[in-house]
């Protein structure tokens, strides 16, 4: 349930901005990402996104890449995610000395980390029930902090790591499989028993795969026409699947798929991608809000917020249109958000009485069903906590709209002007009944074809991300300055830093000697 009842628009409003939807060809837009058409342009690629969650429906099996059926390739691709998980949930997966997998670490970034980081740890209570007590975990930190602290705990005996990585070039995921290995060893006598019990690797790229020296069995296929942010419906969502078992990722895809259907097939009005994708629009481009916080009521999407703003801002924090001119309007605002009950005594003070101008959308699970586990009383205690949540989302988006006018039902004054609140901010209430594999799928697809309306508004392609290129590209010539200036080799030729960056280098290194 979207409820917009707290956005500044009315139906006339609406109907301006699906006339807009209509003049920059939304529907031809949305054939062509579901027929296989090449919507990310500029790498003339398709998104196909939606066949991952199609199960064999009639529209994706007549896609065709390459002379191969994609909804064959993604069901073939689900009986080898079946293989792995159910190996490794039955304890039949063995690490090098015959001791069943008790600890998954995923080693991944971006995409391939933050979707199923979200959703294991959104849906921790459907876990199903393992052989072995069974931990999955993720590391991504391109630093190495992440994987050196955990792995103080696990046993090379009875991990495996995953390395998710569609291009299988990532340096920040291949330096902590790198790590990883390196521990591996310290127990482990050859590489080949490394990889054939220690590790699992999905890519668009086998040969990369088996060059690292991932068999081939321990390899699942990716695909380019699957985008990293869009990514989680695939072979990355291994853990998923291996925490919720793929009973469990079916029912996430179903509940993607739900949506991908209603999104095709409702009527503007009452289609929640598009509702969502246009108040935005009328938020950014006409109200001048260039700032969106998303505020879970729950804790279980406590990473949600992350998971939206890399899906957001990487496909549409674009400036320039599909046919390579500037844009001289906004795309994609600025997001941010935790936790909203613990967002309450963090920036809502910014959000109540600051300057900048911003919206926000509430998301709230309305039911909670406490596990029969615990006693009565805890039960009911879990049960009040639900309603104090349920209360504070309601009342916090009831404050950013009214103000202090909500005090008027109160007969109060207030007389200070700290104490005033302006309101008179805009925001949307996401309702699902209840979190589950099924209603999670449904929301995070929701967002992702909301991206995909404002990116055709705005005419800007959704699926690229050049704008990371650079910035990679130049941490390596900096690296090897590093390491060059610790070789005590002071002066690189045809290297020359910028006086900012040569200051902060020669910080560095005064203080690493
Ligand atoms: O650097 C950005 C990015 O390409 C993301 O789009 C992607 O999700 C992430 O890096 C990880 O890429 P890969 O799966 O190829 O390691």
């Amino acid at each position: 349930m979207l409820d917009l009842s707290k956005q500044k628009l009315n139906r006339q409003t609406l109907d301006l901005l699906i006339d807009l939807t209509q003049q920059q060809g939304l529907t031809e837009a949305i054939k062509m990402l579901y027929s296989g058409g090449l919507v990310n342009r500029s790498e003339l690629r398709p998104a196909l996104h939606t066949a991952l969650r199609a199960g064999s429906s009639d529209q994706h099996s007549a896609v065709q890449i390459d002379g191969q059926s994609v909804s064959q390739l993604v069901a073939k691709n689900l009986l080898d995610m079946e293989r792995i998980a159910s190996k490794v949930q039955q304890g039949e997966w063995l690490g090098y000395s015959g001791q069943p997998i008790t600890t998954v670490v995923n080693i991944g970034v971006g995409g391939s980390d933050i979707g199923p980081h979200m959703v294991c740890h959104a849906l921790d209570e459907f876990r199903i029930e393992t052989k072995f007590p069974l931990d999955v975990m993720f590391v991504s930190s391109m630093d190495g902090s992440q994987l050196a602290e955990i792995l103080q705990h696990l046993d090379q005996a009875s991990t495996l790591f995953i390395i998710a990585s569609k291009t299988f070039t990532t340096l920040d995921t291949l330096a902590n499989a790198q790590t990883a290995r390196a521990w591996l060893r310290k127990r482990i006598p050859s590489d080949k028993l490394i990889g054939q019990h220690h590790f699992v690797g999905c890519s668009a790229f086998p040969e990369r795969m088996d060059a690292w020296g991932i068999p081939c069995e321990n390899q699942i296929a990716l695909w380019d026409w699957v985008g990293g942010r869009y990514s989680l419906w695939s072979g990355i969502g291994l853990p998923i699947a291996i925490k919720l078992g793929m009973a469990g990722f079916k029912q996430l895809l179903k509940g993607a798929h739900a949506m991908d259907e209603h999104f095709q097939n409702a009527k503007a009005h009452e289609n929640l991608p598009i509702m969502l994708a246009l108040t935005g629009i009328w938020n950014i481009n006409f109200l001048g809000l260039k700032a969106h916080t998303i505020l879970p009521y729950d804790g279980r999407l406590k990473l949600l917020p992350n998971y939206l703003s890399q899906l957001e801002m990487e496909s549409n924090g674009k400036s320039v249109t599909n046919v390579g001119e500037k844009v001289d309007f906004d795309t994609s605002p600025v997001i941010w958000g935790d936790v909203g009950a613990n967002a309450q005594h963090a920036f809502f003070q910014l959000l109540h009485q600051g300057t900048p101008a911003y919206y926000a959308d509430f998301i709230v699970p309305i039911k909670r069903t406490a596990s029969s586990e615990y006693t009565k009383a805890t039960r009911t205690q879990l049960e009040y906590q639900q309603a104090l949540s349920l209360a504070n989302c309601v009342a916090q988006s009831r404050v950013l709209m009214l103000g202090d006018d909500v005090l008027a039902w109160d007969q109060n004054i207030i007389t200070s002007p700290d104490r005033l609140y302006p309101g008179n901010h805009a925001s949307s209430t996401l309702m699902v009944d209840e979190l589950t594999p099924e209603s999670l799928g449904l929301l995070i697809a929701l967002y992702e074809h909301k991206v995909f309306v404002q990116a055709v508004v705005w005419d800007i392609n959704p699926f690229d991300q050049w704008g990371v290129e650079l910035g990679k590209q130049i941490a390596k010539t900096t690296l090897s300055a590093i390491q060059q200036r610790q070789a005590g080799v002071l002066s690189q030729e045809g290297v020359e830093f910028d006086a900012s960056t040569e200051g902060l280098l020669n910080y560095m290194f005064k203080k690493n000697h």
